[in-house]
């Protein structure tokens, strides 16, 4: 199958079990049950889910990553929501559509940011129960992620930098935690399901790694450029923010070619693990336009 073909098998796989596996809008109360499926099913380039789904075919076409790709998904459209919060970057668009805030109000945000959160670990307790070593090892990096030394660290970090100009390595800090931890773990999880050696989850962190700093990059680079429409997301609001971003503290160009040279480094790691899908996922996020 061609990459875009196989890309959009992952995408189609993992919306239709968001139908499956989260309780039906219907559920009392149905005000934040409607919230979450409003903010999870907008949208979205689904891709933390689709690495997962990758990596663990890879290295094992027989196990079922689905439970844990629709898991990250949720974490994932919780920091989303919790992000575009007043107290936060006060986003009014999101995915094409007003933000949850916007659409209910605040605090059926906060509660809906809370619940899908939440909502990740229960996915993984329950569905690889019979598994518990895996079952544990997903719950382990997958807390530690979105913990306050990693994703919420790096979100901590950028909203106090919006008061002080930062060097490049406090840049760096940001972009490795608010960004490339949850990439990074998307494809470290597929590859604990897979029981992938430690020398191949390894492999497969460094390449998160560098997709995901490249991914900031690129989200930075966009909101500097592009527009709205495109994103689906409000656009030069981190200079409004006065945010630190790589094209504040870098520039354009600079920008362009640590991004060049990042998803060289991730091509290169795709090669040695024999995975194209990688290394094609690597190229189009390095030319994505939203
Ligand atoms: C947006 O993530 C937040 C960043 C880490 C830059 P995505 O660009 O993956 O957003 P969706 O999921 O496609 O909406
Ligand atoms: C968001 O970074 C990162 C997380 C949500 C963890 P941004 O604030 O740059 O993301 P966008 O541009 O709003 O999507
Ligand atoms: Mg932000
Ligand atoms: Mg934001
Ligand atoms: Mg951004």
């Amino acid at each position: 199958m061609e990459f875009k073909e196989k890309l959009d098998a992952y995408v189609e796989q993992v919306e239709q079990a968001f139908d499956t596996l989260l309780p039906p809008a219907t559920t009392r109360p149905s005000q934040i049950h409607q919230a979450m499926r409003y903010s999870l099913t907008a949208g979205g380039k689904r891709i933390r889910p689709a690495l997962a789904l990758a990596v663990a075919e890879r290295f094992d076409p027989e196990v079922d990553a689905l439970p844990a790709a629709v898991a990250i998904e949720c974490l994932h459209t919780y920091t989303l929501i919790h992000d575009d919060l007043p107290a936060m970057d006060d986003s009014p668009l999101r995915r094409g559509v007003p933000t949850c805030h916007i659409q209910f109000d605040e605090a059926t945000a906060v509660l809906a940011g809370d619940a899908l959160l939440t909502y990740a670990f229960e996915l993984l307790a329950t569905h690889y129960a019979a598994i518990p070593e895996i079952a544990v090892a997903l719950v382990k990096t997958l807390s530690e992620t979105a913990g306050s030394q990693r994703l919420i660290g790096g979100q901590m970090e950028d909203i106090l930098g919006e008061e002080r100009d930062l060097d490049p390595d406090e840049l760096e800090f940001i972009h490795l935690n608010k960004t490339a931890a949850l990439i990074e773990t998307s494809l470290e999880m597929g590859a604990i399901i897979a029981r992938a050696s430690p020398a191949r989850v390894q492999a497969v962190k460094t390449y998160g790694r560098c997709i995901g700093l490249g991914f900031q990059i690129m989200d930075d680079l966009l909101d500097a450029t592009s527009d709205a429409d495109t994103m689906g997301k409000a656009v030069r609001a981190d200079v409004a923010a006065r945010k630190a971003t790589y094209v504040a503290i870098h520039g354009l160009d600079k920008s362009r070619v640590a991004l060049a040279e990042l998803t060289e480094k991730a091509c290169a790691i795709s090669d040695s693990l024999d995975a194209p899908f990688l290394r094609s996922l690597a190229t189009y996020l390095n030319e994505r336009v939203h």
